[in-house]
Order: C-alpha cells, then structure tokens, then sequence
C-alpha cells in the first residue's frame, strides 16, 4: 500500500477551481520532486496534504489517502496528532516563522513539549540532539540566539531538524533551499537524502531548481495551471518525455560533459 495517495483532487479557493484532478502516489522511503511555474498549484497541493490551505482554500473533489486513511474526513483531534508526528512540512524560509522575540531553544522546548509529557531539561537537551544531528556547530548557543541572530542556511537546519524531531513518515518541504546560497544548499539537499536513508522518510520536495529536482527525486511531478502535466520516474522525465513542456524544463537542467549534475 502506497503511504500516500491523492486521488482525482480537486481544489479551489473559494469559487475559483485552482487545482484538477491530481492524481499523485508515493510510497514510503520514496522522494517525489514537485516542479512547474510560479502559480501552477504546487504549494496548493502539499498544503492539501497536510491540512493547512491558506485562505478559503478547500478540496473540493477526490481523497487523499495517508496510510490507508482517509485524510479529508479527520477533524481536529486528528490532524493535530497526525502534524510534526507522522507529517511534517518545511518552509522557504523556517526562520521567518518562528517567533522573532523568543529564543530558538524556547520554542523548541515549547514545540517539544505539545508533542510530548517531558521536562524542559530534557527537552532542550532532545532539542540540541536534533541540531547536532542537522550538523549545526555550537548547539547550545543556536539554542541560546533569536532567529535573526543565525544565518538564512543555519534558521533552515533549525527547522528541519524541528520538522523530523518526531521522525516523520512523510516530509512535505516547500522550496525548503531557494533562499540559500549553492554550498549551503547542496548541503541541506544531501541531509534530508540522509534522513530518507537513516529513517525511511518519504518526502514531497517542491523547488524551482531542476537540478535540485532531478538529484534528489526518485520521481518527478510537472505542473502547469493546476495540473499534473507529466509525471514518472527520474529516467523517464528527464530523459524520456516527449512532453514539451516537461522537456523544455528539463532542459534547464545543468550538465557538464554530458553527465548531469546539481
Ligand atoms: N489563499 C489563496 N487565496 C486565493 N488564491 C490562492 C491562494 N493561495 C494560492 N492561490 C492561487 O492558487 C494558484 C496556485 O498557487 P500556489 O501557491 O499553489 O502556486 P505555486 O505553484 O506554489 O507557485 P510558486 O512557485 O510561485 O510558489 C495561484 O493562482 C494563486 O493565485
Ligand atoms: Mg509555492
């Protein structure tokens, strides 16, 4: 069984019909790159996933199926027990959502904690692991320092290693690198490859970097207007489409010497 499976989905905001009929499978341990224009519905779709459209946004046709469950018929309860446990997501910009006045380790214990009956000690102590692991240096003073103290690259590991503080089965990452420069980037796309291979996570990553899509995904979803244009694995889209809107993406995607590359 698939972990995730939208099935004809469509969404609107409002009135207005934004998304048709997305029909999209990932299994666990898989990596599935989103990608297509500015306003194709990408961010509209893993927003779906998780709950959260912004505004008067509403799935308004299809399921969307999580572990064999149907996500569109859970209320409150269930949402909040199935957020940053099972499903996590990643923003542009992690530090922009965090609170600007409170210390990085003070909403991480504060996040902790809503998850789980711990004491502040060992929350902060849980929360330091995780920062370790993102292989961010000086755990104990990230955890001492406001957002705006930490770099753009440094305030991304911090949410992504909020985001997999629970292990979740499926990551949902929204351009979780285009804010960063190419170095930090690469890196960042490596370490969430290494918690697929560590953990098993599924991950939906939506980028506008191809080349980001094209190395990290097993398989790739192309949206133009709301729909999926072409989907399929890796191989078969970057190398076989015969779409050409699939392929004049593609062939936005850097090589060197014939050999593609991030
Ligand atoms: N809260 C909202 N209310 C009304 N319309 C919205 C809302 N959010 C998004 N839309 C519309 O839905 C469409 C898809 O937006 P979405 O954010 O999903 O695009 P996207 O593919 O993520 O684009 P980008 O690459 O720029 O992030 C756009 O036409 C947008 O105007
Ligand atoms: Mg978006």
């Amino acid at each position: 069984m698939a972990l995730l499976e939208l099935k004809h989905v469509d969404i609107s905001y409002g009135k207005m019909l934004i998304v048709k009929d997305c029909n999209l499978t990932l299994d666990e341990g898989e990596i599935c790159s989103i990608v297509g224009e500015s306003g194709s519905g990408k961010t509209t779709v893993i927003r779906a996933v998780l709950g959260l459209l912004s505004g008067q946004g509403q799935v308004t046709a299809g399921d969307i199926f999580y572990d064999g469950q149907n996500l569109l018929r859970f209320d409150r309860k269930h949402w909040r027990d199935l957020r940053g446990h099972d499903i996590s997501m990643i923003f542009q910009d992690s530090g922009a959502m965090m609170n600007q006045t409170r210390r990085i380790g003070h909403t991480y214990v504060e996040y902790i904690r809503t998850h789980e009956k711990i004491t502040k000690k060992d929350a902060w102590e849980k929360g330091k692991m995780m920062l370790e692991r993102m292989r961010l240096p000086d755990s104990e003073r990230v955890m001492r320092s406001y957002p705006f103290q930490l770099s753009g690259g440094m305030r991304q590991r911090v949410g992504i290693a909020m985001g997999m503080t629970y292990q979740p089965k499926l990551l949902l990452a929204d351009e979780p690198t285009s804010a960063l420069d190419v170095t930090t980037q690469a890196q960042i796309v490596r370490q969430m490859m290494e918690l697929r291979d560590e953990y098993g996570t599924s991950i939906i990553i939506v980028t506008h970097n191809i080349g980001v899509a094209a190395y990290m995904g097993d398989k790739i979803v192309v949206m133009k207007d709301g729909e999926i244009v072409e989907q399929g694995d890796r191989d078969q889209i970057l190398n076989k489409s015969t779409n050409p809107y699939t392929t004049m993406l593609m062939d936005a995607v850097p090589s060197l010497g014939g050999a593609r590359y991030v």
